[in-house]
């Protein structure tokens, strides 16, 4: 498939998508978000992908959804509008999705960081949710995935004094994985996603739905939630090839049923 805004790529197992509007900084318009989605939704049904990774340029991440695209719309266009959603769709991608984020990931940049499952940053990497210059608020997530990761007294200043984070303290606040040297940076994320890519693929679809479950459930479902889970990975054969691999000294070989 072709497209305009995105480019992609495999490396092994994983599969990349590069966002490519770095005139605009990566704005996160309509057609690259449809396209962002296409492309996950294709490598997610990919048996030889186990793992993405989202990234930008060394410069952008993604500084936010698209200002002039949104400047003239009215509430009715938004809400008839999928855009926003294409942030709740990429919850639904079964695979691990890793960001490789290097300089501003800002407002929906930001949100879709977050949307991600774990997160590498360049030491240059600044994270933000600016919307309050705007004269809005974040609407793609940030307000809860940042307060869920970062703690609410830390979430307030940047969602109401547009307060950015720097890699170091986006990592001591626990909103992303690890910090590497900028020229690294995608490099370091392949190599990344590959270790994960190289697992068991039911566990780690399982493994990434049961800690999500923690964003929507209480704990005694998410426990039982998880309990089912678990249980249900002893009807696969990586179940059995994991084991049996342990007890007799040898590597496994994954199916991926
Ligand atoms: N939307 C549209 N265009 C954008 C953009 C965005 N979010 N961010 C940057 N651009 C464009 C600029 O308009 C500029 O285009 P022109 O050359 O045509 O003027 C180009 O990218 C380069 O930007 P700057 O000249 O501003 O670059 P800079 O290095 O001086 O500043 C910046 C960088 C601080 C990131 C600045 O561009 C900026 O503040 N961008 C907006 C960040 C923002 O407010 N993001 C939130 C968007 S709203 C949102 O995301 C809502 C949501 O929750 C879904």
């Amino acid at each position: 498939m072709s497209y305009e805004y995105i480019i992609t790529s495999t490396d092994g197992r994983v599969g990349i998508v590069q966002f490519n509007r770095p005139k605009a900084l990566n704005a996160l318009n309509r057609e690259l978000m449809a396209e962002l989605m296409a492309a996950l939704d294709v490598f997610d049904a990919d048996d030889d992908i186990g793992c993405m990774v989202i990234t930008g340029n060394e410069k952008a991440f993604a500084a936010g959804a698209d200002i002039k695209e949104m400047a003239n719309a009215a509430p009715v266009d938004m809400l008839d509008n999928p855009f926003i959603d294409y942030w709740d769709r990429l919850r639904r991608i079964g695979k691990p999705v890793v960001a490789a984020v290097s300089g501003f990931a800002l407002g929906g940049g930001c949100e879709l960081a977050m949307a991600c499952d774990m997160i590498i940053a360049s030491e240059t990497a600044r994270f933000g949710q600016p919307e309050i210059n705007l004269g809005i608020i974040p609407g793609a997530g940030g307000t809860q995935r940042m307060t869920l990761a970062v703690g609410k007294a830390l979430a307030m200043e940047m969602v109401l004094n547009g307060r950015f984070l720097t890699a170091a303290e986006a990592l001591q606040h626990g909103l992303i994985n690890r910090v590497v040297p900028t020229e690294l940076y995608l490099a370091e994320a392949i190599k990344f996603a590959a270790e994960i890519a190289a697992r068991a693929p039911v566990a780690l679809r399982l493994g990434k739905e049961a800690v999500n479950a923690v964003y929507e459930m209480p704990l005694q479902a998410g426990l039982a939630h998880e309990r089912r889970l678990f249980y249900m990975l002893f009807s696969t054969e990586d179940q059995k090839e994991g084991m049996d691999a342990f007890i007799n000294k040898r590597k496994p070989e994954w199916q991926g049923k």
